[in-house]
């Protein structure tokens, strides 16, 4: 199962993911604090950096384009709701 790390205000959280999990409501429901409002790619509220395993993450829908730009995305950028994890990746929550 995918390990997945995420960072948060200096507080690690790490949890197996279930392989094609949605990273958004898996985290939610491991009590991971993510800021988010619609899960549907419209409030953008629910960004995360991946600093490692972006290629184990669903690719970039339409909406983290409207949202995040390329350059957004290069930066490794991602909406956490509309990702779906198939391998281990880490994951930091930036300070809003
Ligand atoms: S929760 Fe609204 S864009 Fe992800």
């Amino acid at each position: 199962m995918p390990k997945v790390q995420v960072t948060s205000e200096g507080t690690l959280f790490q949890y197996e993911a279930t392989e094609g999990s949605n990273f958004l409501l898996e985290a939610i429901s491991e009590s991971i604090p993510i800021p988010f409002k619609c899960t549907k790619g419209n409030c953008a509220k629910c960004y995360v950096k991946i600093t490692c395993g972006s290629d184990h993450l669903s690719e970039p829908t339409e909406r983290e384009y409207h949202h995040l730009g390329d350059e957004g995305l290069a930066e490794g950028n991602r909406l956490a709701c509309q990702c779906f994890v198939y391998g281990d990746v880490e994951a930091v929550i930036e300070p809003r």
